[in-house]
Protein backbone atom coordinates (compact mmCIF):
# COMPACT_ATOMS: atom_id res chain seq x y z
CA UNK A 1 0.00 0.00 0.00
CA UNK A 2 1.30 3.53 -0.92
CA UNK A 3 2.70 5.54 1.87
CA UNK A 4 0.16 8.63 2.62
CA UNK A 5 2.12 10.19 6.06
CA UNK A 6 2.87 11.25 8.29
CA UNK A 7 -0.29 11.21 10.09
CA UNK A 8 -1.35 12.70 13.08
CA UNK A 9 -1.90 10.22 16.37
CA UNK A 10 -4.96 11.65 17.76
CA UNK A 11 -5.60 10.24 21.83
CA UNK A 12 -8.76 10.15 22.13
CA UNK A 13 -11.22 9.61 25.47
CA UNK A 14 -14.12 7.27 24.78
CA UNK A 15 -16.03 7.73 28.21
CA UNK A 16 -16.97 5.85 30.85
CA UNK A 17 -19.01 2.93 28.00
CA UNK A 18 -22.13 4.80 27.40
CA UNK A 19 -21.83 5.56 23.78
CA UNK A 20 -23.63 8.91 24.15
CA UNK A 21 -21.03 10.50 26.58
CA UNK A 22 -18.30 10.18 23.82
CA UNK A 23 -17.88 14.03 22.54
CA UNK A 24 -18.61 15.37 19.25
CA UNK A 25 -14.80 15.75 18.61
CA UNK A 26 -14.06 12.42 19.07
CA UNK A 27 -16.98 10.93 17.16
CA UNK A 28 -15.57 13.08 13.88
CA UNK A 29 -12.51 12.04 14.85
CA UNK A 30 -13.52 8.53 14.82
CA UNK A 31 -15.37 8.93 11.12
CA UNK A 32 -12.39 10.33 9.57
CA UNK A 33 -9.68 7.32 11.25
CA UNK A 34 -7.95 5.29 8.87
CA UNK A 35 -7.00 3.07 11.93
CA UNK A 36 -8.33 2.84 15.24
CA UNK A 37 -6.44 1.00 17.87
CA UNK A 38 -9.00 0.82 20.93
CA UNK A 39 -8.74 -0.62 24.08
CA UNK A 40 -10.85 -4.16 24.91
CA UNK A 41 -13.66 -2.05 26.80
CA UNK A 42 -14.53 0.00 24.00
CA UNK A 43 -18.19 -0.68 23.25
CA UNK A 44 -19.02 -1.74 19.85
CA UNK A 45 -21.43 0.99 19.07
CA UNK A 46 -18.73 3.60 19.62
CA UNK A 47 -15.89 1.41 17.13
CA UNK A 48 -19.54 1.92 14.53
CA UNK A 49 -18.78 5.69 14.32
CA UNK A 50 -15.39 4.16 12.37
CA UNK A 51 -17.16 2.39 9.77
CA UNK A 52 -13.80 3.33 7.24
CA UNK A 53 -11.34 2.07 9.49
CA UNK A 54 -9.21 -0.71 10.32
CA UNK A 55 -9.98 -1.60 14.22
CA UNK A 56 -6.69 -3.03 15.99
CA UNK A 57 -7.92 -4.14 19.63
CA UNK A 58 -5.03 -2.89 21.90
CA UNK A 59 -4.68 -2.41 25.77
CA UNK A 60 -6.20 -4.15 29.09
CA UNK A 61 -9.26 -5.42 30.46
CA UNK A 62 -8.19 -6.89 33.73
CA UNK A 63 -5.34 -9.13 33.18
CA UNK A 64 -7.39 -10.77 30.63
CA UNK A 65 -5.52 -9.30 27.44
CA UNK A 66 -2.76 -7.03 27.13
CA UNK A 67 -0.71 -5.59 24.63
CA UNK A 68 2.97 -4.50 25.92
CA UNK A 69 3.27 -0.74 26.17
CA UNK A 70 6.40 -0.51 23.67
CA UNK A 71 4.34 -2.69 21.16
CA UNK A 72 1.44 -0.72 21.20
CA UNK A 73 4.01 2.67 20.71
CA UNK A 74 5.44 1.03 17.89
CA UNK A 75 2.22 -0.04 16.04
CA UNK A 76 1.01 3.71 16.47
CA UNK A 77 4.57 4.72 14.79
CA UNK A 78 4.05 2.68 12.26
CA UNK A 79 0.58 3.41 11.34
CA UNK A 80 1.24 7.32 11.46
CA UNK A 81 4.04 6.65 8.92
CA UNK A 82 1.47 4.93 6.77
CA UNK A 83 -1.64 6.75 7.54
CA UNK A 84 -3.09 10.56 7.64
CA UNK A 85 -5.26 9.60 10.55
CA UNK A 86 -4.73 7.38 13.55
CA UNK A 87 -7.03 7.47 16.72
CA UNK A 88 -5.79 5.98 19.72
CA UNK A 89 -9.10 5.02 21.46
CA UNK A 90 -8.50 5.11 25.45
CA UNK A 91 -11.49 4.79 28.05
CA UNK A 92 -12.53 7.31 30.10
CA UNK A 93 -10.33 10.25 29.91
CA UNK A 94 -6.93 9.85 28.23
CA UNK A 95 -5.03 11.70 30.54
CA UNK A 96 -6.04 10.08 33.87
CA UNK A 97 -4.77 6.40 33.92
CA UNK A 98 -4.47 5.76 30.90
CA UNK A 99 -0.80 5.58 30.17
CA UNK A 100 -1.18 8.48 27.54
CA UNK A 101 2.31 9.85 28.71
CA UNK A 102 4.35 6.76 27.48
CA UNK A 103 2.72 7.42 23.53
CA UNK A 104 2.66 11.31 23.48
CA UNK A 105 6.73 11.26 24.72
CA UNK A 106 7.10 8.50 22.44
CA UNK A 107 5.56 9.61 19.26
CA UNK A 108 7.05 13.20 19.91
CA UNK A 109 10.46 12.03 19.55
CA UNK A 110 9.66 10.51 16.62
CA UNK A 111 8.25 13.64 15.17
CA UNK A 112 4.74 12.48 15.25
CA UNK A 113 2.26 15.37 15.55
CA UNK A 114 -0.36 13.90 18.57
CA UNK A 115 -3.56 15.23 19.25
CA UNK A 116 -5.48 14.84 22.93
CA UNK A 117 -9.01 14.60 22.73
CA UNK A 118 -10.22 14.76 26.72
CA UNK A 119 -13.25 11.79 27.50
CA UNK A 120 -15.56 11.71 30.49
CA UNK A 121 -13.20 10.17 33.17
CA UNK A 122 -15.36 7.27 35.32
CA UNK A 123 -15.36 8.87 38.44
CA UNK A 124 -17.26 11.82 36.85
CA UNK A 125 -19.58 9.11 35.71
CA UNK A 126 -20.14 7.55 38.68
CA UNK A 127 -20.91 10.91 40.52
CA UNK A 128 -23.05 11.93 37.85
CA UNK A 129 -25.06 8.22 37.90
CA UNK A 130 -25.14 8.69 42.31
CA UNK A 131 -26.10 12.18 41.48
CA UNK A 132 -24.12 13.16 44.85
CA UNK A 133 -21.44 16.12 44.01
CA UNK A 134 -18.17 14.76 44.70
CA UNK A 135 -17.40 18.54 46.40
CA UNK A 136 -20.97 18.64 48.24
CA UNK A 137 -20.66 22.01 49.52
CA UNK A 138 -19.64 22.24 53.38
CA UNK A 139 -18.82 18.46 53.35
CA UNK A 140 -15.91 18.46 50.48
CA UNK A 141 -13.51 20.91 49.30
CA UNK A 142 -10.68 18.95 47.83
CA UNK A 143 -10.99 15.57 45.80
CA UNK A 144 -8.60 13.01 44.96
CA UNK A 145 -8.10 10.58 41.96
CA UNK A 146 -5.87 7.71 43.21
CA UNK A 147 -4.75 4.18 42.81
CA UNK A 148 -3.26 1.87 44.26
CA UNK A 149 -1.73 0.09 41.32
CA UNK A 150 1.72 0.28 40.57
CA UNK A 151 3.40 -0.84 37.40
CA UNK A 152 6.76 -2.37 37.13
CA UNK A 153 9.21 -0.64 37.20
CA UNK A 154 8.13 2.62 38.80
CA UNK A 155 7.63 4.23 42.33
CA UNK A 156 5.89 3.13 45.24
CA UNK A 157 1.98 4.64 45.18
CA UNK A 158 0.88 7.20 47.41
CA UNK A 159 -2.32 6.68 46.95
CA UNK A 160 -3.10 6.12 50.83
CA UNK A 161 -0.98 10.01 52.04
CA UNK A 162 -3.46 11.55 49.10
CA UNK A 163 -6.24 9.64 50.20
CA UNK A 164 -6.21 10.46 54.02
CA UNK A 165 -5.27 14.45 52.85
CA UNK A 166 -8.66 14.98 50.47
CA UNK A 167 -12.22 15.16 51.83
CA UNK A 168 -13.42 12.33 48.71
CA UNK A 169 -11.46 10.57 47.37
CA UNK A 170 -12.41 7.87 43.92
CA UNK A 171 -9.93 5.08 43.69
CA UNK A 172 -9.49 3.81 40.55
CA UNK A 173 -8.39 0.06 39.73
CA UNK A 174 -8.61 -0.59 43.18
CA UNK A 175 -11.97 -2.79 43.07
CA UNK A 176 -10.12 -6.42 43.64
CA UNK A 177 -8.48 -5.07 46.89
CA UNK A 178 -11.00 -3.47 48.62
CA UNK A 179 -10.15 -5.46 51.86
CA UNK A 180 -6.43 -3.95 52.17
CA UNK A 181 -7.36 -0.58 50.84
CA UNK A 182 -9.89 -0.27 53.78
CA UNK A 183 -7.57 -1.66 56.35
CA UNK A 184 -4.51 0.56 55.32
CA UNK A 185 -6.98 3.52 55.30
CA UNK A 186 -8.49 2.31 58.91
CA UNK A 187 -5.03 1.46 60.02
CA UNK A 188 -3.63 5.09 59.22
CA UNK A 189 -6.67 6.68 61.42
CA UNK A 190 -9.52 6.83 58.90
CA UNK A 191 -12.88 5.60 61.03
CA UNK A 192 -14.12 2.39 59.94
CA UNK A 193 -17.53 4.31 59.75
CA UNK A 194 -16.37 6.39 56.94
CA UNK A 195 -18.95 5.78 53.74
CA UNK A 196 -18.14 4.50 51.03
CA UNK A 197 -19.66 3.57 47.29
CA UNK A 198 -18.67 1.62 45.27
CA UNK A 199 -19.88 2.13 41.37
CA UNK A 200 -19.26 -1.15 38.57
CA UNK A 201 -19.47 -0.57 35.15
CA UNK A 202 -20.66 3.18 35.60
CA UNK A 203 -23.20 4.93 32.65
CA UNK A 204 -23.88 1.53 31.63
CA UNK A 205 -27.31 -0.50 31.72
CA UNK A 206 -25.24 -3.13 33.49
CA UNK A 207 -24.65 -0.97 36.47
CA UNK A 208 -24.87 -1.46 40.33
CA UNK A 209 -24.24 0.41 42.89
CA UNK A 210 -22.98 -0.73 46.90
CA UNK A 211 -23.52 1.27 49.64
CA UNK A 212 -21.36 0.36 52.49
CA UNK A 213 -18.19 1.55 54.91
CA UNK A 214 -14.92 1.25 55.21
CA UNK A 215 -16.10 -1.52 57.56
CA UNK A 216 -18.05 -2.86 55.14
CA UNK A 217 -15.53 -2.72 52.25
CA UNK A 218 -12.63 -5.35 53.90
CA UNK A 219 -15.49 -7.77 53.58
CA UNK A 220 -17.30 -6.79 50.24
CA UNK A 221 -17.28 -9.12 46.73
CA UNK A 222 -15.11 -7.85 44.44
CA UNK A 223 -17.22 -6.23 41.33
CA UNK A 224 -16.24 -8.56 37.92
CA UNK A 225 -16.65 -5.42 35.45
CA UNK A 226 -14.87 -2.05 36.25
CA UNK A 227 -15.59 -0.31 39.40
CA UNK A 228 -14.66 2.90 41.68
CA UNK A 229 -14.30 3.21 44.93
CA UNK A 230 -15.57 6.87 46.35
CA UNK A 231 -15.02 6.94 49.93
CA UNK A 232 -15.76 10.33 51.91
CA UNK A 233 -18.70 12.28 54.13
CA UNK A 234 -20.90 12.66 51.05
CA UNK A 235 -21.75 9.62 51.11
CA UNK A 236 -23.13 9.41 54.49
CA UNK A 237 -26.91 10.27 53.95
CA UNK A 238 -26.68 7.59 50.69
CA UNK A 239 -25.71 5.01 52.82
CA UNK A 240 -27.72 5.66 55.67
CA UNK A 241 -30.49 5.87 53.76
CA UNK A 242 -29.95 2.67 51.76
CA UNK A 243 -28.59 0.60 55.02
CA UNK A 244 -25.49 -0.27 53.78
CA UNK A 245 -26.79 -2.61 51.36
CA UNK A 246 -26.76 -3.21 47.38
CA UNK A 247 -28.55 -0.69 46.36
CA UNK A 248 -29.30 -0.31 42.85
CA UNK A 249 -29.05 -1.37 39.53
CA UNK A 250 -29.12 0.91 36.60
CA UNK A 251 -31.00 0.74 33.57
CA UNK A 252 -30.48 3.75 31.19
C1 LIG B 1 -6.86 1.91 33.46
S1 LIG B 1 -8.04 2.84 34.37
C2 LIG B 1 -8.58 3.89 33.10
C3 LIG B 1 -9.34 5.09 33.60
C4 LIG B 1 -9.86 5.95 32.47
N1 LIG B 1 -8.76 6.58 31.75
C5 LIG B 1 -10.84 7.01 32.96
O1 LIG B 1 -10.54 8.20 32.81
O2 LIG B 1 -11.90 6.64 33.45
C6 LIG B 1 -9.36 1.66 34.49
C7 LIG B 1 -10.18 1.86 35.75
O3 LIG B 1 -11.13 2.91 35.54
C8 LIG B 1 -12.30 2.62 36.28
N2 LIG B 1 -13.42 2.53 35.33
C9 LIG B 1 -13.36 2.59 34.00
N3 LIG B 1 -14.59 2.55 33.47
C10 LIG B 1 -15.45 2.45 34.50
C11 LIG B 1 -16.86 2.38 34.61
N4 LIG B 1 -17.66 2.41 33.53
N5 LIG B 1 -17.41 2.29 35.84
C12 LIG B 1 -16.63 2.29 36.94
N6 LIG B 1 -15.28 2.36 36.91
C13 LIG B 1 -14.71 2.44 35.70
C14 LIG B 1 -12.07 1.31 37.03
O4 LIG B 1 -11.56 1.63 38.31
C15 LIG B 1 -11.00 0.66 36.16
O5 LIG B 1 -10.25 -0.27 36.90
Amino acid sequence: MKTRGPGTVYLVGAGPGAPDLLTVRAARLLGEAEIVFHDALVPKEILALAPNAKLVAVGKRSGRFSTAQQFINKQLLDAARRYRSVVRLKGGDPMLFGRAHEEIEFLAAKGIAVTIVPGVTAALAASAELGISLTRRGEARSVTFVTPRVGAGTSKSSWLQAALAADTVAIYMGAGQGSAIAQALIAAGKPGTTPVAVVENASLPEMSVSFTNLDGLRVLAAPAGPALILIGEVYREAAAALGLRRSASHAA
